[in-house]
């Protein structure tokens, strides 16, 4: 569904990203684990076109997106759910959700309320108000808002509590179990790989290792770097 080749983007004169080749199938969960400053955001911003390719390809169902604008990129049927959720804090859950839709027609509100009953509760509360696993449900209910094909998360469990994060983890789970096609970031690698059908490890901005889920969970160099026993 989404294909990446020889991939390169930076930021100024800087090339971060150095040329990487990846692969997302339909229905697949695919995550991407590494170091701080590896690239992996970056990659993430340059399929959504919120970063420019500086070479390389990037193929969506057989489509060339490479370098579109954003909305795009959304209406083509890949969606971000942002690092640090970045919810409108001074607007409620509603119009948050609203807002998701704005770039597709016709997704359904109280399919996705169903699914996050929290939101329900909270509906007509500022979002700002909302604490940090309620506000990431949000961010990943505006992002499905979309009717995305392709749904990209950028951190999910950055900074909430272990509780949340496997709220957060089984909520992705559930996605997945939707059929929907999943491109994940995680600093927590033991979930990341978990969730994952396959991954890629990213170091300076290079691919070095590449896998199913359950192969890089006992690779010896990602349980000593990453797995930290
Ligand atoms: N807006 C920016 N301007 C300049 N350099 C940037 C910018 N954003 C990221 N970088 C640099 O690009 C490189 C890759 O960063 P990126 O955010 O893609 O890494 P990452 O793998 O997502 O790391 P993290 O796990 O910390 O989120 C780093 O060296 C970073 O300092
Ligand atoms: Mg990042």
């Amino acid at each position: 569904m989404l294909e990446i080749r020889d991939l390169r983007t930076g930021y100024g004169p800087i090339e971060v990203v150095h040329g990487i080749d990846l692969d997302v199938r339909e229905g697949e969960c695919v995550a991407l684990i590494g170091a701080n400053g590896a690239g992996k955001s970056s990659t993430l911003k340059t399929v959504c076109g919120l970063l420019p390719a500086r070479s390389g390809q990037i193929r969506f169902d057989g489509q060339d997106i490479t370098n579109r604008k954003g909305h795009a990129i959304v209406q083509a049927g890949i969606t971000m759910c942002p690092e640090g959720r970045q919810v409108f804090p001074g607007m409620t859950v509603m119009q948050n959700l609203r807002l998701g839709a704005y770039a597709r027609k016709g997704a359904d509100l109280d399919w996705m309320l169903d699914m996050f009953p929290i939101l329900r509760e909270r509906a007509n509360q500022a979002a700002g108000t909302l604490s940090g696993g309620e506000q990431e449900m949000l961010a990943i209910a505006r992002a499905l808002m979309s009717q995305p094909r392709l749904c990209i998360f950028d951190e999910p469990s950055l900074g909430l509590a272990p509780k949340i994060v496997a709220e957060v983890a089984q909520t992705i789970a559930s996605i997945k179990a939707m059929g929907m096609t999943i491109l994940l970031v995680e600093q927590n690698s033991l979930m990341a790989l978990r969730l994952a059908d396959r991954a890629y490890l990213f170091e300076a901005g290079e691919i070095v290792l590449e896998g199913t889920g359950a192969e890089l969970q006992t690779h010896p160099e990602v349980v000593k770097a990453y797995l930290g026993h």
